[in-house]
């Protein structure tokens, strides 16, 4: 049987990731707010992305806010020293479900701990600086006050690697030049590609970029050439807009959320899908 193994490698830090991992936040409850509506349900997919291989697993304090991660340390502590967990700060919830930022370099701080706590760990693999958005979607506003405090918490020993997201590139060249960063997580999929340019950028640095909504999030992508390309060659639309990223730079690591066991396993099946050129052309036309 083939593995996700066949989908590769890319650096992430110091460490090689299967480029296959999985993303925690629909593990939280409705509006990734609260618990799981099934605990033991979402135990289970934790232990089942690790026992099926994935070495990477994105999260973060906020998801719940403190439910993705305390469920990660429930499932997997002690963790595997193969396993990279990578967490975001910048943000709080209210108990309203609201997302506020926590942009500043004490509320960076309290959230390193936090992330520290509720995964029970010493040191943090990598921590992305989550750029609020504000209420236009992403800009180009000065970074520097909040990555120096990430920079001083890595120096401290708190973070061992550093990445940002929601980021646009000016950001992640002024992030760049405070200190280095393994990855970007930006918004980006078969239907949203504004970051073609960066990815390339990226990758010709060996930066990581991991995109986040890779199935369209909340509302999953849907197209008529997805469906075709699918159904040609006998996959679901969903394996053809993970395996479309793959294909498309060899420094995307893919993260797909998911709350389902079985949702879980058709995602690490894309490893065994090799889209013809045909293929990738029709779902090049779909932006
Ligand atoms: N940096 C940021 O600002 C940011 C923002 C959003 C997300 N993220 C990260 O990115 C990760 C991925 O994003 P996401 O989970 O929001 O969106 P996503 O991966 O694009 O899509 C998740 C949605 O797709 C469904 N799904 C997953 N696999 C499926 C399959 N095989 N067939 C049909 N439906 C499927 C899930 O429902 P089921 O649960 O029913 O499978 C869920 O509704 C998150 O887990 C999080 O770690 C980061």
């Amino acid at each position: 049987m083939r593995t996700i193994d066949h989908a590769g490698t890319y650096t992430l830090g110091d460490r090689q990731v299967r480029r296959l991992g999985y993303g925690a936040m629909q593990l939280a409850g409705p509006g990734v707010f609260g618990p799981p509506r099934d605990r033991d349900a979402a135990l289970a997919v934790l232990r089942e992305a690790v026992a099926s291989g994935v070495d990477h697993i994105d999260t973060s304090d906020f998801y719940g806010p403190h439910v993705t991660n305390q469920l990660i340390h429930e499932a997997l502590s002690p963790y595997s020293d193969d396993l990279v967990i990578v967490t975001k700060v910048g943000a709080t919830r209210g108990a309203d479900a609201s997302w506020n930022p926590a942009q500043e370099p004490a509320q960076l701080r309290a959230a390193v701990h936090d992330n520290l706590r509720n995964l029970g760990l010493e040191r943090l693999d990598v921590v992305n600086f989550r750029i609020h958005p504000g209420h236009l979607g992403r800009g180009d506003h000065s970074i520097a006050d909040s990555f120096e405090a990430m920079a001083e918490m890595q120096t401290e020993g708190l973070i061992h690697h550093l990445g940002i997201s929601n980021a646009t590139p000016t950001q992640v060249a002024e992030a760049r030049a405070i200190a280095p960063i393994v990855c970007v997580q930006n918004e980006y999929n078969l239907a949203h590609r504004d970051d073609d340019a960066l990815i390339d950028e990226l990758a010709a640095d060996g930066i990581a970029f991991v995109p986040f909504f890779p199935l369209g999030g909340f509302s999953p992508l849907q197209s008529a050439s997805l469906s075709t390309v699918a159904e040609r060659i006998g996959a679901t639309p969903m394996q053809v807009a993970l395996a479309w990223l793959l294909r498309r730079s060899p420094n995307i690591l893919l993260i797909p959320g998911t709350s389902s066991v079985s949702h879980l396993r058709e995602n690490l099946q894309v490893a065994d899908i090799e889209l013809p050129n045909e293929a990738m052309r029709a779902l090049d036309a779909i932006h």
